[in-house]
Order: C-alpha cells, then structure tokens, then sequence
C-alpha cells in the first residue's frame, strides 16, 4: 500500500523498517506525548514484532512515513466499533531529527484524505496531549478544529495530562 504525500511517501511497514523504528521510537522526546504504552527499551525485536502485528491487518490502518525510502516516521487511524463505526481516531509521529520539516503535515494531509476516501467515515479525530503545541499546530493546519479539553484525562509516566480533542468532521452528503 502507497500513499504519496508529497516530498513523503507513506507505505506499509517493511521488515528492514525495524531498525530505524527502534532508534526513532526509543527516544523517550517521540514517546512522551504518545498515548500508547511502548516497552522501555524499545528494541528491534520490539520493532520487528511491531511490524509483523501491522503486516497481519486484514484491511492496513498502520503506516510507515518514508523520505526517500528511509523510515522518517508512523501513522495510524483505529476505526471505532459499534454506534461510533463511522468515526475514526488518527495517530501520528515523526522521528525527532526530522521535526520541523513539515513531514506530519503533509503525511497528515494526505492520509486524511485516504482515510475518507477508504473508509466510509464522517469524522477523523486526534487527542492531544495539553502542551503539545507541535502537534496541535500540525492538526490545524490540515483543518482540524479544537473541540475542547479532556480534563486529567490521560497518565503517562506517572504524571497526569488533560487531552485536547481536534476533529475533522467530513459534511454528509445529503440524498
Ligand atoms: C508532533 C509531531 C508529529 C510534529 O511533526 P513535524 O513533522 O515536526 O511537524 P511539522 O513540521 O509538519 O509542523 C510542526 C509545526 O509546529 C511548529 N513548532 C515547532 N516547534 C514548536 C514549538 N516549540 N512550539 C510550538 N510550535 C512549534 C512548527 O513551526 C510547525 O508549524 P508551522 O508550519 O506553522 O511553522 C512531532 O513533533 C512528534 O512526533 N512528536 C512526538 C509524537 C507526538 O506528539 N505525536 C502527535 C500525537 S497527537
């Protein structure tokens, strides 16, 4: 799977991605305002069990960021269930030595617009750690809207977080 996204490429995750995504995920700067739970150390086989999880996705939601080949960073969209199935939840990060560039952005742009064009979706939404001005920045230059603050919502390295909430809700066509 190929998403061009302009000077980046996002792709499927490839087994030689492994030792790139344990340098870039094992530096705590990447992980800190990332909800999910990462082993510490994260190592290659850490890696390499990462990527045979994402080569098992019957329909692909977890992608690798590449420039020029090399693995500059991740993306991902989890679909919610049930009453919320037209709803998704995006994720995102770039290997710390590459901030700035606008890689999230334009990774962000263009996967948004595969996430609604695959999926029958209305609304894409990210949570964000308060405080995480990057972040928060990226998503609104891709056309997020701030939603509201999830109070003491989240822990993370035993420190407590609220959680912004930004979504991009896309109009319902109307029969
Ligand atoms: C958030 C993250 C993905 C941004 O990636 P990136 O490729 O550097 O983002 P971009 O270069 O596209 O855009 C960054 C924006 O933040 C701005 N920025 C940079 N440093 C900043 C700072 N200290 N404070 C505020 N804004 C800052 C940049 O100027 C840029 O905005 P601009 O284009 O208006 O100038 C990256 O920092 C990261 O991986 N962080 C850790 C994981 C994470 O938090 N992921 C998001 C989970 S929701």
């Amino acid at each position: 799977m190929k998403i061009p996204a302009g000077r980046y490429l996002i792709r499927s995750f490839e087994d030689q991605d492994a030792a790139a995504m344990a340098e870039h995920v094992s530096n705590p700067n990447v992980t800190r305002t990332l909800a999910a739970r990462f082993p510490s150390p994260y190592t290659e086989e850490h890696a390499k069990a990462w990527i045979s999880l994402c080569h098992l996705e019957a329909e692909p939601v977890n992608f690798a960021i590449t420039e020029n080949g090399d693995l500059v960073g991740g993306i991902g969209l989890t679909v919610q269930r049930g009453a919320r199935r037209r709803a998704a939840e995006v994720g995102f990060w770039v290997a710390e030595a590459h901030w700035g560039k606008g890689i999230a952005t334009e990774a962000l742009q263009a996967f948004t617009d595969y996430a609604f064009s695959r999926f029958d979706l209305i609304r894409l939404f990210a949570y964000v750690f308060e405080g995480n001005t990057r972040s928060t920045r990226v998503l609104e230059k891709v056309g997020f809207t701030y939603e509201g603050t999830l109070e003491s919502s989240i822990v993370k390295n035993d420190e407590v977080y609220g959680e912004l909430v930004f979504a991009l809700v896309r109009p319902q066509i109307v029969p």
